[in-house]
């Protein structure tokens, strides 16, 4: 029964993906922040995530930061293996879920067929770390995900915003609403903003 249901939802959410928008972010700030030295020494995390919305200048420094193009061959500002940039990163907000391009730096609306307000849980935000398979063996995508995750608590740290890296998620559902395989969702990281 419960196969059922999520074959259905996936199916719905197939349907819901064709009328998605996008949502092109603003530039990323690329300069200023915390020392790193500083921000290093604050890294932490905090599992007291309740915070404010995210502004879309808020997110787009938050995403470039965490896997950001920074050259003109489209490479990262977090390492990958073979230079096969795998990890697709997902945002739920209280605005929904959406999926982010890194090239366009813009927000696609991805609209869950799933009740995912257990896993924002008073965020500002979720970070779902996500790759394909087909192009990345899971081990290599799984430290690859580990250097987005530190980007993320580095900017965390500049920014005084609260973070937790996330080994423990709700696979079946995310998977479900991202129309993705159980497998392929890696980790998540859950986002203050103060
Ligand atoms: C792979 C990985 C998975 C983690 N999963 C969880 C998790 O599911 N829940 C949680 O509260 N913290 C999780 N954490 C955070 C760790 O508990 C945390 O990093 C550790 O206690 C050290 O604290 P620090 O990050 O402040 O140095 C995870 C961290 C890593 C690297």
């Amino acid at each position: 029964m419960k196969q059922m249901t999520i074959a259905l939802a996936a199916a719905l959410g197939l349907a819901a993906a064709a009328l998605a928008e996008n949502v092109k972010l603003p530039e990323p700030r690329k300069t200023g922040g915390m020392p790193l030295m500083e921000a290093l020494a604050k890294r932490a995390t905090s599992r007291r995530t309740a915070g404010e919305a995210p502004t879309p200048q808020q997110l787009s420094d938050l995403l470039w930061a965490a896997n950001g193009v920074t050259r003109p061959d489209g490479k990262r500002t977090a390492p990958s293996a073979m230079d096969k940039r795998e990890i697709e990163i997902a945002v739920l907000t209280r605005d929904g879920l959406f999926t982010w391009d890194p090239v366009a730096n813009e927000l696609v609306e991805t609209p869950a067929c799933v009740d995912l307000s257990a896993e924002l849980r008073g965020a500002s935000a979720l970070l779902v770390y996500h790759y394909n398979k087909a192009i990345q063996d899971r081990e290599a995508a799984l430290a690859d995900c580990g250097f987005v995750g530190q980007n993320v608590y580095l900017f965390c740290a500049s920014e005084g915003w609260k973070t937790v890296f996330l080994g423990t998620v709700d696979r079946v559902t995310l998977a479900v609403a991202l129309g993705r395989g159980e497998d392929e969702i890696l980790f998540a990281q859950r986002i203050g903003v103060k």
